[in-house]
């Protein structure tokens, strides 16, 4: 995508940096984060948005932007509570430090409901989290938009550079996807992103990238690696796709993902590695100790089916890409109590030997991509399921027996959920084990079985999760199948945990 589309945010800490930057997207236009270090590779965009930050633009070490190249741009500029102070600053005026943070919502007032306010309420709720304000504006400096105490919280400078000292970006401020659009209308040439398009110049790019090279990739059935190999597949180049059935997988999970490839014309190796995955685990009731055998053994089992790879696909997305810069110190050392393998999968990188096809996109935009080739929306809508599978949904040991029983009890919760209709409507559910005999009665007898935990959440990215309020008609017939025909359990209980405190899976 041409650079003159692109808005180019410019991060300066603050923890909503990256929902700009999906705000925008949402508004059907290019956007991508650029740390201040990076700014090199920014080549006329159609926009730019100085983020927010928690420094104070009065501390000595506060962030700072070269203003002349900013200025040679020569394109609208929005800047966000701690952008719109350095803005201030840039222009001529000054800033007042507090050492009091006003959080919060708080009356937005125009001046006028016409550019960057077009289409907006007289008052309007927006969220502040600041401890700066203006002080003395520079000659030139409009004030667009004052709080209910008269205090000027947008500024304008000249035709097209703007200071809001608000977050537009989250959703407490009711009314700051118009802002953001609005501020977009005033940058003429950016164009809006186009899926298609995009595909195209994927394509274009991996087929030069990879040339005759052999590429290869893992499967895991998921959206991610499944748009990621299809892609490699649609743009002709030579492909491995190796799956790994690691006998941590959910009822069919693995025929389901076999035929769903089949389905698509794309062929993949599947690796039957249950058995390893099972011996390697059997014993061990350490949840840290579990996650590191079933990584480490991937790795292992992964590598053994690729032999000598000459080029290696992942399907990293767009927030890893954010993430990983932000935390590139913690990355390093973390990388580093891995696994030899993972050297191997380092040294390709620095030869420029892995591809990362999706890693500009976010999640619903990788979905889009993926129903741009006609991936079926069953496949793309999906659940996510984590590397571990089941494992993590079976606190303490890890049997053949246990996993049987979840898998039973998650096909019956999911079936119904399907069912009833709410299968798409929440982002992840499962039934899991909770290996407690509790006493009950079969028959005549007393019984000693185990309880399962049903777990059904909302969520927008997995950090923080809700329960869904299920139609009791739903959890009622799917506790009664599963407590007549799963053997072994004799309790069905519904998690009603929030994330946080809890996580959306046991272990
Ligand atoms: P938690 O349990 O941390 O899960 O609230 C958040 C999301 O991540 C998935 N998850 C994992 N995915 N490897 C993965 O690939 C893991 O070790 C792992 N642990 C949790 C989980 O299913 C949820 O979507």
């Amino acid at each position: 995508m041409d650079d003159k589309h692109l808005v180019a945010v410019i991060d300066f800490g603050s923890q909503y940096t990256q929902l700009i930057v999906r705000r925008v997207r949402e508004l059907g236009y290019m956007a991508k984060l650029y740390a201040l270090e990076d700014l090199d590779q920014i080549h006329e965009p159609g926009a730019v948005i100085l983020s927010g930050g928690p420094k104070s633009t009065t501390d000595a070490d506060a962030p700072d932007i070269d203003f002349e190249w900013l200025k040679s741009l020569n394109v609208p500029v929005l800047g966000v509570c701690y952008g719109m102070q350095l803005l201030n600053i840039k222009h001529g005026g000054s800033v007042k430090a507090s050492n009091k943070r006003e959080y919060g919502p708080a009356a937005l007032l125009p001046e006028a409901c016409t550019g960057l306010y077009r289409d907006m309420s007289p008052s309007s709720q927006v969220w502040m989290s600041h401890s700066d304000t203006v002080d003395h504006l520079a000659e030139g400096c409009q004030v667009i938009a004052r709080n209910a105490e008269g205090v000027p919280v947008s500024l304008q400078w000249g035709e097209a550079t703007f200071g809001i000292q608000f977050h537009p970006e989250v959703t407490h401020s009711h009314e700051g996807r118009t802002i953001l659009r609005n501020f977009l209308s005033c940058a003429a040439n950016l164009k809006k992103f186009d899926i298609g398009d995009f595909k195209r110049q994927l394509i274009r790019e991996i087929r030069e990238r990879v040339g005759s090279k052999q590429v290869v990739c893992g499967v895991s059935g998921g959206v991610d690696s499944t748009v990621l190999a299809v892609l490699l597949h649609e743009a002709g180049v030579n492909m491995r796709a190796i799956f790994v059935d690691n006998g941590l997988l959910r009822k069919n999970e693995a025929d389901e993902v076999r035929a769903n490839f089949a389905r698509m014309n794309v062929e993949i190796e599947t690796v039957d590695a249950s058995e390893r995955f099972l011996t390697a685990l059997a014993g061990e009731g350490d949840p840290e100790k579990k996650r590191r055998i079933i990584g480490g053994l991937f790795i292992d089992v992964f590598w053994d089916a690729v032999g000598d790879a000459e080029m290696l696909a992942q399907g990293t997305l767009y927030p890893d890409v954010i993430e990983s810069a932000s935390n590139a110190k913690s990355k390093a050392s973390v990388i580093k109590t891995h696994h030899n393998r993972v050297e191997r999968v380092l040294e390709l990188q620095a030869q420029g030997k892995v591809l990362e096809p999706l890693a500009e996109l976010f999640k619903d935009e990788v979905r889009e991509l993926g129903a741009s080739m006609g991936i079926p929306h069953d496949i793309l809508w999906r659940h996510p399921f984590p590397g571990p599978g089941l494992a993590v949904r079976c606190p303490g040991v890890v049997t053949r027996d246990r996993l049987d029983i979840i898998r039973e009890c998650d096909a019956i919760f999911i079936g119904n959920l399907k069912k009833y209709g709410w299968y798409e409507k929440v982002w992840q559910a499962y039934a899991g084990l909770i290996p407690v005999k509790t006493v009950g009665v079969k028959g005549d007898e007393r019984s000693y079985e185990w309880a399962t935990n049903l777990r059904a959440i909302v969520s927008e990215d997995a950090m923080t999760a809700d329960w869904v309020e299920l139609p009791p008609a739903l959890l009622r017939e799917t506790s009664n199948r599963i407590l007549n025909e799963v053997k072994g359990i004799n309790r069905v209980l519904y998690d009603i945990s929030t994330k946080p405190p809890a996580s959306i899976e046991w272990e």
